[in-house]
């Protein structure tokens, strides 16, 4: 199979997808193009309930600053729930399967009754009101998703902090939200035995902090410290809540919620998404790219602290009725058989994961998908970092049997959903390649030094150059960020655009594959990294003078991160796997396991410039065994080139 070959959508699933053929989708588009305004508001006046309906579709008056559907009243868990309960209240909202292999299956009336209790304890028992920062650190178990409807629901914003971050950067996120509430659990299980998040929510609470009240789910019983007047059970103050609460009235531009990520400079930003916006597009994107139909049961193996868990696995799935599985577990235990045989247990019909995960399964269990029964498969998705086509084969010759289509979906959280992505049912899908943009996107290639469309087989910015409803908002308390870091860097026709900061390329049929990150991020196993955040928490290691972090290929998790590090004292290193040790403790401390380096060298000094520029492509070549090909005769000591490439290349 080449990278040329084109997989034509399965006739049979095309006839029934919402989104039937090309020409299906050139109309969208066409119309999106001629009639912008007219497209999105009809969009929204028929997928959302409104409270009142919008007298705007978008204020661009202010950009980058944007509104979409000024005037509208809406709420969100009600667009997630409440308007489900006359059609669909006994069907399953939340199919539920822990590690141990627990399944418990959540009704949209059940949802309806656990959102509301939520909300009223919230609201009477923590004094949590409209506008209230509420951060969520929590494993994947049903409360985290009752926590989030439960914030909807009264108006607060939810911040969710991925369940892998240490207390530090815990700490550094509550801070920058100011939250008033954490809402967490006692712990969860991860193969089979209790792994504990309660304590490091008490580290992170020392000291000063904004944080009152500390709600915790009992969810693995073990024993945990509780703080008399901060901390609070859950599963005790849940009891005799009523099962009703009224839905906030909640504008089209209230923030919904926040999500740190990665940038390439300073501490992570909170990117803000506010209500319609955000839902509409979740919405829209879970029926024309998963196709979800009435009776299918969907499964996304994201964790709910990043993006995908936010749009992929609750508000996009239950806005539009769908039912959704959410894992506690870990995909490869207790063997590389286990999402088989959950797609088999559950029949499940769009299975949407990470090109690692991908990469992982069919390392450990290349056989594994003939012993399950995945005829059930309709859609298969990836998410998060390019797919190499290796990978790309395997998932669609062995897990889709060669008749599932695979969406290879291309966004960001700072989009909210997708952006560039196949339509099951219509678009010719390549191996490895995200394709065309979706009705609606309005995504070109730029070249950053004239604003045009760069042409076939040449690489440019990823831009999206009309605003669209579920884009970032802004940076939390931080506006000039917010400009800087999306709308700074290209501009077409003379006015500044958004960039993703991915590179990409056009093939003949002008389908886009991304290239990867064109700033100081990597994306290790499909996680944002920020490579100052990394070094910043090296440099806290007492013997550290300098370093500096590069990405390098890595086999399963796309991307490793690679440290070149000075020392302080001239001697050499007294015992390197120590020191390693040493700084890979911190940098564990500082962000979590995910952001442990692959390999760390220790060099004599690092390739700058005279003015005391380090030069990370030089970095990056050594890192992955390139020759430089570059000048280096403008370095201050251009034979500290030749040393670092003996130390890492020999
Ligand atoms: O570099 C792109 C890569 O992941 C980045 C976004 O990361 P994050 O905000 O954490 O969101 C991940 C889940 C949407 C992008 O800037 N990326 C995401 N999807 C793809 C991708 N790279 C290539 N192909 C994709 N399908």
């Amino acid at each position: 199979m080449s990278e040329k070959q084109i997989f034509q959508p399965n006739p049979e699933f095309a006839k029934e997808a919402r989104i039937g053929s090309m020409e299906a989708y050139n109309a969208l588009q066409k119309r999106a193009l001629e009639d912008y305004e007219g497209f999105w508001g009809d969009a929204a006046r028929e997928k959302i309930d409104w409270i009142e309906p919008f007298s705007g579709v978008l204020d661009e008056a202010n950009a980058p600053f944007v509104k979409w559907f000024d005037g509208g009243k809406l709420n969100v868990a009600a667009q997630c729930i409440d308007r489900h309960l006359d059609t669909r209240k006994n069907k399953a909202a939340i199919i539920f399967e822990g590690d141990r292999g627990d399944v418990q299956t959540i009704t949209y009336l059940d949802l309806y009754k656990n959102v509301n209790r939520f909300a009223n304890l919230l609201k009477e028992d923590f004094g949590v009101t409209k506008g209230d920062r509420v951060v969520i650190y929590m494993p994947m178990i049903p409360e985290a998703a009752y926590a989030m409807l439960a914030c909807a629901r009264i108006g607060a914003i939810h911040s969710i902090v991925f369940g892998g971050f240490s207390a530090e950067a815990l700490k550094d996120r509550i801070e920058d939200a100011e939250a008033k509430v954490v809402i967490t659990a006692d712990g969860a299980f991860r193969k089979k035995k209790p792994y504990m998040l309660k304590p490091v929510v008490d580290a992170a609470l020392e000291g000063d902090t904004p944080v009152e009240k500390v709600l915790v789910v009992e969810r693995n019983e073990e024993e945990v410290t509780w703080k008399a007047g901060r901390d609070y059970s859950y599963n005790e103050l849940i009891q005799g809540k009523s099962a009703v609460c009224e839905a906030e009235v909640m504008d089209s531009e209230d923030p919904l919620f926040l999500l740190y990520t990665s940038g390439s400079t300073g501490k992570p930003k909170g990117v803000q998404h506010n209500s319609a916006g955000y839902i509409l597009w979740a919405q829209m994107t879970m029926e024309w790219v998963f196709d979800v139909k009435e009776n299918d049961t969907y499964w996304c193996t994201a964790d709910i602290g990043w993006i995908t868990g936010h749009t992929y696995i609750v508000y996009g799935p239950l806005a539009m009725g769908a039912t959704t599985v959410m894992f506690e577990g870990v995909i490869t235990y207790p063997d590389a058989g286990r999402p088989w045989a959950m797609v088999e247990n559950h029949r499940i019909n769009q299975f949407y994961t990470a090109p690692t995960a991908i990469r992982v399964l069919h390392k450990m269990g290349e056989d594994e998908p003939k012993k399950y029964d995945l005829s059930t498969l309709k859609v298969l998705g990836t998410v998060g970092e390019p797919i190499d086509p290796p990978a790309w084969k395997w998932y669609y010759e062995e897990v889709g049997s060669s008749k599932c289509a695979i969406v290879d979906t291309y966004w960001q959280t700072e989009t909210g959903g997708h952006i560039v992505s196949p339509l099951p049912g219509a678009t010719p899908i390549k191996p490895a390649c995200a394709t065309l943009p979706l009705p609606g996107i309005i995504a070109e290639i730029l070249d950053p030094a004239t604003g045009e469309k760069v042409g076939v087989d040449e690489t440019g910015y990823m831009c999206i150059t009309r605003p669209w409803p579920s884009q970032i908002r802004g940076v939390w308390g931080d506006a000039e960020r917010y400009v800087k870091s999306y709308f700074g860097d290209v501009k077409k026709d003379g006015k500044a655009v958004y960039f993703t900061g991915d590179g990409a390329v056009y093939d003949a049929d002008g389908y886009i594959t991304i290239t990867g990150r064109t700033d100081d991020v990597i994306n290790v196993s499909g996680h944002r990294m920020g490579t100052a955040e990394v070094e910043a928490a090296i440099k806290k290691h007492a013997n550290v003078a300098e370093v500096a972090v590069v990405g390098r290929p890595h086999e399963l998790k796309g991307e490793g991160i690679f440290a070149y590090i000075v020392l302080k004292s001239d001697e050499g290193v007294a015992d390197e796997v120590e020191e390693v040790k040493a700084i890979n403790t911190i940098i564990k401390q500082e962000i979590g396991n995910i952001a442990v380096c692959d390999d760390i060298i220790f060099a004599p000094g690092l390739p700058k410039t005279r003015s005391g520029k380090i030069m990370r492509r030089i970095l990056r070549a050594i890192a992955k065994g390139e020759k430089i090909t570059q000048d280096i005769s403008t370095l201050e000591d251009p034979s500290i080139v030749a040393t670092l490439e003996k130390i890492v290349n020999g």
